[in-house]
């Protein structure tokens, strides 16, 4: 499936890709960049919320398509990343920042028995979305930026990628693994004019986090000296700043977005 509206559009005008766009801080980012001239381009799973995001784009008078697209499958990404040159013959800016949860302890032990631990299928199931899936984008995306010598991409890592959490050994795996990804492009594609940068949020008031008992979100604003827990256009503000052209000196490094959270 695939909605597009044309405000705005011309060759002259940028494009971002933007993965997990049709909710939380892929939402707020898609909001950002859409205001900040982009053409946007959401890739996610979730077909109504992509509708209505670039019906929302629309009623702004700015320019935005949907297409449906799981970034752990490979032949989908490669398709949709072709259909974006097909349409608009660039791709300036890839935000790879869709990511899934599926929390559980290594192990876990009550009374001296084991009662549980993570299922091999839980580890999986995130590092094919929160690593993998970073890798399958980029793979598709960066020889177009390569052939036009100019590109920002930026990953979302995760304060808990830095220093770890309880119960989230998959997620911290993938969090970890995507730092490591973005030096090594960094690296790689720097001669081509592509910066490559990781960010890594504190905790921000999506869905997810609201969800959390109110003395877990109390316990994480003690530990943030700004006194708050963060909102997605706190972080679509990072992706923005790494994104922008007067950005090209800053490569390979993580940005902490976080109210200076310490652990
Ligand atoms: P969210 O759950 O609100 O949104 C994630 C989006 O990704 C959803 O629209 C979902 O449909 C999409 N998605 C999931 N699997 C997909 C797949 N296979 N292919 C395409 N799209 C897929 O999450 P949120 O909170 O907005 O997080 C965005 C990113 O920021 C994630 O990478 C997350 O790990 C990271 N992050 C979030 C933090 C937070 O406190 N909310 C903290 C640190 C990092």
């Amino acid at each position: 499936r695939h909605e597009s509206n044309n405000n705005t559009m011309s060759n002259e005008q940028r494009v971002a890709i933007i993965t997990g766009a049709a909710n939380g801080i892929g939402l707020a980012t898609a909001q950002a960049f859409a205001d900040a001239g982009y053409h946007v381009v959401a890739w996610d799973l979730a077909e109504a919320a992509g509708a209505e995001l670039v019906r929302s784009i629309a009623d702004a008078g700015k320019a935005a398509s949907f297409a449906s697209v799981d970034v752990s499958d490979a032949a989908a990404v490669e398709r949709a990343a072709e259909a974006v040159i097909a349409e608009h013959g660039r791709i300036d800016v890839l935000v790879n920042n869709a990511g899934i949860l599926r929390d559980g302890q290594l192990v876990k032990v009550k009374g001296g028995e084991l009662v549980g631990k993570m299922g091999a299928d839980q580890f999986d199931a995130v590092i094919a979305v929160n690593l993998k899936g970073v890798f399958t984008c980029t793979q598709a995306v960066a020889p177009h930026m390569i052939a036009r010598k100019y590109g920002r991409i930026i990953n979302a890592s995760s304060v808990v990628g830095l220093y770890g959490n309880f119960g989230q050994t998959n997620y911290v795996a993938a969090k970890a693994g995507v730092i490591g990804m973005t030096k090594v492009w960094a690296r790689e594609l720097g001669r081509y004019g592509v910066t490559v940068n990781a960010i890594a949020p504190g905790f921000i008031a999506t869905d997810m986090v609201k969800q959390m008992p109110a003395h877990v979100l109390e316990g994480m604003v003690a530990h943030t000296p700004v006194g708050r827990i963060g909102d997605p256009e706190d972080i679509a503000r990072a992706y923005l700043f790494l994104a922008d052209p007067g950005s090209g000196f800053i490569s390979g490094t993580v940005l902490s977005v976080d109210g200076g959270m310490v652990v």
